[in-house]
């Protein structure tokens, strides 16, 4: 949830770190700091410069003059979301020793970290912050005061034995110029290096891709608790052995670095104001990679493997947030063209509820994340493979956790995803489950060549499809004026409607802070009706023909009780050869180009978006970050 990121090499590190922290603000934006090695070599070592400041990152980068004011080459720097104390200085990373000579920046949690705490304070360590964090640093200290000879990576494994919980680290000792050390223990982490052909290497580290695009494609991404020295000569692994507690370099078995074959323009805003507005224009290519990925790559064989998918006999997906909503997309298309029966569970739910697999081996777990490093999410699926049931990982970054561990992976191309609330990587996702629809179909001979073949001639023109909805948003910035003073809204809609009002929604409270709720349409008479009163907006989704005039009537019934009704509709024709106007039930129509039922959630699901996106920008707040919210969830 935090960023980290840290650079040694021939330039000044400051700027470079600041830039890259920008990149990665996404991840956590309540405080940010920096420590940087200061360049004079005198025979002591000078103490570590820090600089932290609480709010956006903006605020460090104007109070360190962009960093002109931590000169030197070799430094490390975070940003923020806070899990142990408030958003403070104090509690802001790099945590420092005592003697000002150790920095430590961590993403993730230390859940052992009151023990540890208890056991330092009773050794008279003062700490200075609430953050688990802090206890890491005054280990070190105490390591490196007990072994003042030992390899510095040695001594890192040492009290990386000490440690509970997810990480990932960037350390920097005053007495050991020009060298950042990294470890990661399910948090994420990616190294970067630069040759330039002359002996001249520099090393960096960062929690994201986006954060080491200006600076080079060539990353390794290091396994779970190795130990990396980043210096200006190389780049070297070390494991830790816990028995001799010593340290074997395996920086052989890594070989060469992996090329990104990302362009630089991928994580940048270019002209538009917001990542979010640029994310949903790039859904509908999302989409179209996602499919032609799907369908033709060979280096995707899951999709292909008609065996494999024959062996399925029922399909149980986790994942959280829109993931888990794409899943309730994918349940409803597959149950409904292939016959399998599909459940779909919270990742946070169910590693906890000891849950009951009938056949294990005959079940397909389909695990779906956008970043690959949601914390319940990547704990569901190492406890799937610990019950022996084959997995398969729908990911959208590129050498994540998740990609690493699952026994299947399909890459959903969505490129880059910086804003929070998800968009582009979303429709990636759903596009992902009708993929796996049809190659299921196909493979159980539930769908015919033919049939399926149409299927996939009609979910190829989606992409052109959403494309043309965008067009539509003056319409939807009126209406988000419309929308912005509202205290509630309700999302309504049935089957595949009812996931999709449940992601119009999360997408809604998340950057508007409106308080929406979605609802089955014919389940709000149980109880939530009694909210609806004169003026309440209710959000109607009407795209599934067999469910038209069901659905019709609940909307009536909140008519009738007073809401004003904004119905997305593709079934404005039907309705008009039946004699009736949408305009007679609804107060507000958006109409939505004709698909194949099972792909209007693809296509709805950008009016959705955007409607999200101007009611933020309409209540003047930031979309790409909402207040509490960090993208990639590390922290179950
Ligand atoms: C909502 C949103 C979140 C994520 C959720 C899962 O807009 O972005 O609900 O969908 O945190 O994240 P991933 O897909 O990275 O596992």
């Amino acid at each position: 949830m935090c960023g980290i990121m840290g650079y040694t090499g021939y330039e000044q590190a400051s700027p470079i770190i600041l830039e890259g922290l920008s990149r990665l603000e996404y991840r956590g934006y309540d405080s940010a700091g920096l420590a940087v090695q200061a360049p004079v070599k005198t025979t002591e070592p000078p103490p570590l410069q820090v600089a932290k400041a609480c709010g956006r990152l903006q605020a460090l980068i104007d109070k360190t003059r962009g960093g002109a004011d931590l000169p030197g080459s070799c430094g490390i720097g975070h940003t923020r979301w806070a899990t142990h104390g408030i958003p403070s200085k104090e509690n802001a990373h790099p945590h420092i020793s005592e003697d000002g000579c150790i920095a430590v920046v961590h993403n993730g949690i230390i859940e052992n970290h009151y023990d540890l705490r208890r056991e330092l304070i009773a050794e008279g360590v003062e700490f200075r912050s609430q953050t688990d964090t802090e206890v890491i640093v005054h280990l070190l200290s105490k390591a490196c005061s007990n072994a003042p000879e030992s390899e510095k990576a040695s001594i890192i494994g040492s009290v990386l034995t000490r440690l509970k919980g997810a990480y990932a680290l960037g350390i920097l000792f005053a007495d050991e110029p020009d060298i950042i050390y990294a470890v990661r223990r399910d948090s994420p982490l990616i190294i970067g290096c630069i040759n330039n052909g002359k002996q001249q290497i520099s090393g960096i580290m960062a929690s994201d891709i986006p954060a080491l695009l200006p600076l080079t494609r060539q990353v390794f991404y290091p396994e779970d608790g190795h130990i990396i020295k980043l210096t200006t000569q190389g780049i070297s692994f070390y494991a830790y052995n816990n028995d001799t507690h010593t340290v074997t370099n395996v920086t052989k078995s890594y070989g060469d670095p992996v090329t990104l074959t990302l362009s630089e323009n991928a994580a940048r805003l270019g002209h538009y104001k917001h990542f979010m507005r640029k994310e949903i224009e790039e859904a509908p290519q999302a989409v179209k990679r996602t499919l032609e990925s799907g369908l033709t790559d060979p280096d995707n064989p899951f999709f292909t493997d008609g065996a494999l998918l024959a062996s399925v006999q029922n399909i149980r997906m986790i994942a959280c947030g829109s993931a888990y909503h794409a899943c309730l997309v994918g349940k409803a298309a597959i149950e409904s063209l292939c016959r399998v029966p599909v459940e779909v569970e919270i990742a946070s739910e169910f590693r906890y509820r000891e849950p009951v697999i009938p056949h294990p081996s005959h079940t397909l777990t389909v695990l779906v994340s956008q970043s690959g490093e949601t914390a319940d999410t990547v704990a569901a699926l190492r406890l799937c493979k610990s019950m022996g049931i084959p997995t398969l990982g729908i990911v959208n970054v590129q050498g994540s956790t998740l990609a690493g561990e699952a026994d299947h992976v399909f890459y959903t191309p969505a490129g880059p995803e910086i804003a929070v609330a998800t968009t582009k990587a979303y429709c990636a996702q759903v596009a992902a489950m009708y993929l796996l629809a049809l190659q299921l179909g196909r493979a159980k001979k539930v769908l015919s060549a033919d049939e399926q073949e149409k299927l996939i001639r009609e979910l190829t023109s989606v992409p052109e499809k959403m494309e043309q909805l965008i067009s539509l948003e003056s319409d939807l910035c009126r209406l988000s004026q419309e929308l912005a003073s509202a205290r509630h809204i309700f999302f309504i809609g049935r089957g595949m409607d009812h996931a999709l009002s449940m992601e119009g929604s999360l997408k809604l409270k998340e950057v508007s802070y409106i308080h929406a709720e979605a609802y089955a349409a014919g389940e709000l008479k149980h109880g939530t009706i009694s909210l609806i009163q004169d003026g309440t907006p209710v959000v109607a989704l009407v795209t599934q023909p067999h469910l038209l005039h069901k659905t019709l009537s609940n909307v009536a019934e909140v008519k009738a009780r007073g809401a004003y009704v904004i119905c997305l509709t593709t079934a404005e024709n039907i309705l008009r050869e039946g004699g009736l106007a949408l305009s007679d039930v609804a107060d507000r129509v958006i109409p939505l180009p004709a698909t194949h039922p099972c792909f209007t959630p693809l296509i709805a699901s950008v009016p959705l978006q955007l409607l999200a996106y101007h009611v933020s920008v309409a209540r003047t707040l930031d979309p790409d970050k909402p207040r509490n919210l960090a993208k990639s969830v590390t922290v179950e």
